[in-house]
């Protein structure tokens, strides 16, 4: 279980999160929308302990990541899958490489065939198995995400953080990833949160829907209910009233 208590962070005298509580319940799929710039990148870098809260803290199946050793906090990592915002494929790598990378380099205990099984599993489940041997700029914008979701289910983690998974892409290509972030997350059985600023994501594939507001999550709502919002911030933003 993902936990988050009190979580504050500012960045240069600018207050972004103030105070983000949120406990994420196994296997749901929860995602935090707001503006561009209200701090969702930022909690998805706390939760991975790439940054350190300023108070409050996360909590990893209970572990603080604050307090973990270089050792226990590799160790809590590996149980968590990340879709960057940009797809962030190494392009000197060819497909293949670039979904195998973290097993390549760490897992010693897996024979080269135990990999290649592993690599096309995943590249199976986001329909990108004829592709392994291209390079990523061999492939569109919606190919090289579908390879990055890939690489980041690769270690069958428990969570799943999704930075705007479908930023850039077409309707078409957006609604086909939205459906493998279901699909995925339902047959690993994964806990998934996903940040985004596009309504038609969180529409589809979220279990709760939380606003970041001025530094704090509002109330959640759910894919039935956020049309219907009785607050009005939220109601602005679906309205499109305020900036994405
Ligand atoms: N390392 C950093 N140093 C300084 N400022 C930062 C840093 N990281 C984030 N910020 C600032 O914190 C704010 C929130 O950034 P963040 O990337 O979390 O926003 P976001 O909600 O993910 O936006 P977007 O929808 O555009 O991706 C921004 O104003 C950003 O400039
Ligand atoms: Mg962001």
């Amino acid at each position: 279980m993902i936990e988050l208590c009190h979580l504050a962070k500012s960045f240069d005298g600018n207050d972004i999160l103030k105070d983000v509580s949120i406990s994420i319940p196994l296997g749901k799929k929860i995602t935090i929308i707001g503006p561009s710039g209200s701090g969702k990148s930022t909690i998805l870098k706390l939760i991975l302990c790439l940054i350190k809260p300023d108070s409050g803290k996360v909590l990893v199946d209970g572990d603080d990541m604050a307090l973990l050793t270089v050792d226990d906090l590799y160790k809590v990592r590996k149980k968590i899958g990340l879709l960057f915002q940009s797809a962030a494929l190494f392009d000197s790598m060819t497909v293949e490489e670039n979904v195998g990378f973290s097993l390549f380099e760490s897992d010693h205990l897996l024979s080269q065939e135990d990999i290649h099984y592993k690599i096309d599993y995943a590249l199976d489940l986001v329909e990108m198995k004829g592709f392994s041997r291209m390079y990523p700029a061999e492939l569109s914008g919606g190919q090289q995400k579908r390879v990055a979701l890939a690489r980041s289910i690769i270690t069958n983690p428990q969570y799943l953080l999704f930075d705007e998974p479908t930023t850039g892409l077409d309707p078409v290509l957006s609604t086909s990833i939205e459906n493998l972030i279901v699909r995925i997350s339902d047959e690993l059985n994964t806990t998934a949160i996903i940040v985004t600023h596009q309504l038609s994501t969180i529409m589809r594939t979220s279990d709760l829907i939380y606003y970041l507001h001025d530094g704090c999550l509002c109330e959640p709502e759910t894919s039935q209910s956020i049309n219907t919002s009785s607050n009005p911030i939220i109601s602005a933003f679906i309205n499109g009233e305020l900036g994405t």
